[in-house]
C-alpha cells in the first residue's frame, strides 16, 4: 500500500485545510450553540468541487479519487464535525450511489445537481424501529403500476431539513424480506411528502437532522433505482462507502482535539514548566498520536482499495470502528489535558467530544462494525 500522496492529493488536503480554517472556524461555537446549519459554508463547500468529490466532471463532480476525499473530510472535520457530516452523506451515501447504480436518466436529472453542489441531497434508511436491523423497513412502496405509493416515517435522516432530493429505502414486497426491499428518488415538494420534527441533539448541532414523513407519496416509477427488489443491496454497498467518510470525519475530529492539546500543553504551565513536560501529559499525547495515525492508515487503506474497485466492505468497517473509537477517547483526552478550560465552549474540545459520540453510531453503529468485519473474515 503506497501512501505517497500526489501533488495534486496534497492540493486538495491544502486547499481544504485553508477553507476550514477560514470559512469554517469564523462562528463555528455559535453554530453548534444555535443548531445553524452552515448554509453559505455549505454553498462554497459545493463551488469547490467537495461535494460530489469522486463524481465523474460529466455529472458535475471533481473526478477526484477517494484518498483525496479522506484528506478533505479529516481537515473539514478538524474544525467544523457537521459541516463534515453534510460532505459524507453528500458525497458517499447520495453521489456515489446514484453514480454507480442510477440509470442515464436519474444521473443527468438528478447526480449533476448534486454533484456540483447546486441542491444537496439525504439518504433516508432509518426507521423509528429499523436502524441496525436494515431489512426490517416498515416504509412501504406498493406496486401501482407505472408509479409507487410511499407510505411510513424515517427517523434522524442527515440533511432531512436541506435536501432537495432524498434516497429512500422502502419494502415493497414483505414475503421477499431484503430482496422485497427498493431505493427511490423522491424530490422534496412532492404530495404527500413532510419534513418532520429537527433533532436537538448532543453533538454535530450544525447538521440538521429531521424525521420524514410519507403519506400516499406517488413516486413514479423511473424514479426507482435499478431492478426491482434491488433496494437492500444498493443501501448495503452506498453503506460500505459511506464508512470510509464518516472514518474520515471521526478521524478529523481526533485529530483537531488533539492539535488543540498539544498547543495547550507546549504553553500551559503548572509546577514550574508547561504540562507537556509532565509524563502523565506526554503519555496521553502520545496515546492520542499513535491511534490517529493508526486510525488515518486505515481510512488511506480503505480508501486505496476503493479507488483500486476492491470490495471494501472489511476495511471499511475496520477504518470506522476503529476510528470512531479513537475520536471518543482523543476527545476525552483532549478536554482532561485543558483540565477547567476543556469544560467550556471557547476552547472547542468540548464539542468535538460531544460530536465524537455519533460517529460510533450512525451509517452502522459499532457493534454492527463488528458483524461486518467478523463475518468477512469468518467466510
Ligand atoms: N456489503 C454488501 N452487501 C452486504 C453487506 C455489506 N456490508 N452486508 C450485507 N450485504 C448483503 C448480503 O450479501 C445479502 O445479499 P444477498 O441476499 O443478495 O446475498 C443481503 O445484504 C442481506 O444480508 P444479511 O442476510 O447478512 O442481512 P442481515 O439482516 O443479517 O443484516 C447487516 C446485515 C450488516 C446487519 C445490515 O443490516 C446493516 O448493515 N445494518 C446497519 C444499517 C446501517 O448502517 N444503518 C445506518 C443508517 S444510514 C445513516 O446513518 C445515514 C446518515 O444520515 C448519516
Amino acid at each position: 500500500m503506497d501512501f505517497n500522496l500526489s501533488e495534486e492529493q496534497l492540493m486538495i488536503q491544502q486547499a481544504a485545510r485553508d477553507f476550514a480554517q477560514n470559512e469554517l472556524l469564523p462562528g463555528v461555537i455559535e453554530r453548534d450553540r444555535d443548531q445553524k446549519f452552515p448554509a453559505e459554508q455549505v454553498k462554497k463547500m459545493g463551488e469547490m468541487g467537495l461535494l460530489g468529490m469522486m463524481v465523474d466532471p460529466k455529472y458535475g463532480g471533481a473526478g477526484m479519487d477517494s484518498v483525496s476525499y479522506v484528506l478533505a473530510m479529516e481537515e473539514i472535520a478538524k474544525i467544523d464535525a457537521s459541516a463534515a457530516v453534510v460532505m459524507s452523506v453528500n458525497n458517499s451515501l447520495v453521489c456515489a450511489g446514484l453514480e454507480k447504480f442510477a440509470s442515464e436518466e436519474q444521473k443527468v436529472k438528478y447526480l449533476t445537481p448534486l454533484a456540483s453542489g447546486q441542491v444537496i441531497g439525504a439518504f433516508a434508511l432509518s426507521e423509528p424501529e429499523a436502524g441496525s436491523d436494515a431489512t426490517s423497513q416498515k416504509t412501504t412502496a406498493e406496486d401501482k403500476g407505472d408509479y409507487y405509493l410511499l407510505n411510513g416515517i424515517k427517523n434522524w435522516i442527515t440533511n432531512g431539513g436541506t435536501a432537495s432530493y432524498y434516497i429512500v429505502i422502502a419494502q415493497t414486497d414483505p414475503e421477499k424480506k431484503h430482496k422485497g426491499i427498493n431505493a427511490f428518488i423522491v424530490e422534496r415538494g412532492w404530495e404527500g411528502f413532510e419534513v418532520g420534527v429537527k433533532e436537538d441533539k448532543l453533538g454535530i448541532r450544525g447538521s440538521d437532522t429531521h424525521s420524514l414523513i410519507f403519506n400516499n407519496v406517488k413516486v413514479p416509477k423511473e424514479n426507482r433505482i435499478g431492478a426491482d427488489g434491488f433496494g437492500f443491496n444498493f443501501a448495503m454497498a452506498v453503506l460500505n462507502g459511506g464508512r470510509i467518510g464518516i472514518a474520515s470525519q471521526a478521524l478529523g475530529i481526533a485529530s483537531g482535539a488533539y492539535e488543540l492539546a498539544l498547543k495547550y500543553a507546549k504553553t500551559r504551565k503548572a509546577f514550574k514548566t508547561e504540562i507537556i513536560n509532565h509524563q502523565a501529559i506526554a503519555f496521553k499525547l502520545a496515546d492520542m498520536a499513535t491511534q490517529i495515525t493508526a486510525a488515518r492508515m486505515l481510512c488511506l487503506k480503505a480508501a486505496c482499495e476503493k479507488d483500486a474497485g476492491k470490495d471494501i466492505s472489511e476495511s471499511g468497517a475496520m477504518a470506522k470502528l476503529y476510528a470512531s473509537q479513537v475520536a471518543m477517547d482523543t476527545t476525552i483526552e483532549a478536554v482532561q489535558i485543558h483540565g477547567g478550560y476543556g469544560y467550556v465552549k471557547e476552547y472547542h474540545v468540548e464539542r468535538l467530544m460531544r460530536d465524537a459520540k455519533i460517529t460510533q453510531i450512525y451509517e452502522g453503529t459499532s457493534e454492527i462494525q463488528k458483524i461486518v468485519i467478523s463475518r468477512s473474515i469468518a467466510k
